[in-house]
């Protein structure tokens, strides 16, 4: 295989990276993306997430590749992919339990649902389990407080207002090949009739 160096000096084979490579659709893509941003640094997080769908994850050998990809050093992919908690710096399972542990969730219960899901899954929490099938892990704040306690899944949808049977159901539906429905988080709405009656006020 040839060899090449990058920009900063790492000695590459010709895809970049022994173990990971572009295709060259996605090589392609990536130039397109190039051409939107006015610095080549913004298209990381685009190109990573590219990679986390391909890969499964962004380990420092598929930051190589980034880096290599868009000829920069790897200390900025590196940089930016310890940054956000998103991109999987290990390999995880097929899906990523994140259960919320902050401070509403933790008082509604977030512990009892990590604890919950430990004992059901065999596994602790930062695991994956040995099938392959689930990886639990503590998140902090995910912006969904009101509607505590509550977990994301794999990156995507939100399951809120967790209780051990909506856990069990969750995991029923992920076992089986389904997605849990998206729970949208609606603004709250306010009433100037219900603030009025509050108050002690009359509406006639
Ligand atoms: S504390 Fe759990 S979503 Fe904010």
């Amino acid at each position: 295989m040839s060899q090449k160096s990058s920009d900063n000096g790492a000695s590459l084979s010709q895809n970049g990276t022994s173990a990971y490579t572009f295709t060259k659709e996605q090589l392609a893509e990536i130039e397109v993306l190039k051409t939107k941003y006015p610095e080549v640094q913004a298209v990381t997080l685009p190109v990573l997430w590219m990679a986390q769908d391909t890969f499964g994850h962004v380990d420092p050998e598929v930051q190589r590749l980034v880096a290599y990809t868009l000829d920069l050093p790897e200390s900025h992919v590196h940089g930016v992919a310890e940054f956000y908690t998103q991109y999987f710096k290990t390999p995880k399972g097929k899906h990523v339990l994140d259960v919320c542990t902050c401070l509403s969730c933790h008082l509604c219960g977030g512990m009892d649902t990590l604890g919950y899901l430990e004992n059901k899954l065999g596994i602790k929490a930062g695991e994956t389990t040995p099938d392959g099938e689930f990886t639990l892990q503590e998140a902090e704040c995910l912006g969904a407080c009101g509607y505590a306690p509550m977990m994301q899944i794999t990156n995507d949808v939100y399951v809120n207002h967790l209780t051990p049977e909506k856990v069990d159901q969750v995991l029923d539906q992920l076992a089986s090949g389904d997605t849990p429905d998206f729970e949208s988080i609606p603004m709250p709405l306010v009433s100037t009739t219900s603030n009025n009656e509050a108050a002690g006020g009359s509406d006639e």
